[in-house]
């Protein structure tokens, strides 16, 4: 993985991209052991996920919430139009977070779904 929550980095999380990227290149990413189904998606959401932690803990205690959130399979183009609800559907759940209160809003989650929505630490 990139590294423990205390040690995760920007650096690391370029440099483990740079090594997927590097190993598709040298087509060698399937004996590395690379993910072998939505391998490319995988690795991109799990830079996201890693960055959102590394935002959340720069931010921490200034007031700044960071979460990723997943809507879910939404009909947008990258479907081909497919899926279970509407993208403005799931536009309205990121507002809804948005609109949350502060307090009522944490940092450094996960949140999954339409509605309700759930979230768990990343
Ligand atoms: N749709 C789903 O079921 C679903 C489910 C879970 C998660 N997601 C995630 O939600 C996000 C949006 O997906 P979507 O379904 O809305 O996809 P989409 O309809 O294909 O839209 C992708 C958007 O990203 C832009 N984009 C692509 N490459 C870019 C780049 N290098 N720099 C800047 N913009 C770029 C595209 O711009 P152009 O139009 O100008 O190319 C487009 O506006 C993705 O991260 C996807 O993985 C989607």
């Amino acid at each position: 993985m990139v590294g423990t929550n205390e040690e995760l980095s920007e650096e690391q999380i370029e440099r483990f991209v740079g090594l997927f990227l590097q190993s598709v290149k040298d087509g060698t990413w399937k004996s590395q052991g690379w993910p072998e189904i939505w391998t490319d998606y995988a690795v991109s959401k799990l830079a996201l996920n890693a960055y959102t932690m590394v935002l959340a803990k720069r931010y921490e205690g200034e007031g700044i919430s960071v979460n990723s959130y997943c809507p879910g399979f939404t009909q947008t183009s990258m479907t081909q139009g497919q899926g279970s609800h509407t993208a403005d559907e799931a536009a309205g759940v990121g507002a809804r977070l948005l609109l949350l209160h502060p307090q009522q809003l944490p940092t450094a989650k996960f949140y999954i779904g339409l509605d309700p929505f759930v979230k768990s630490n990343l």
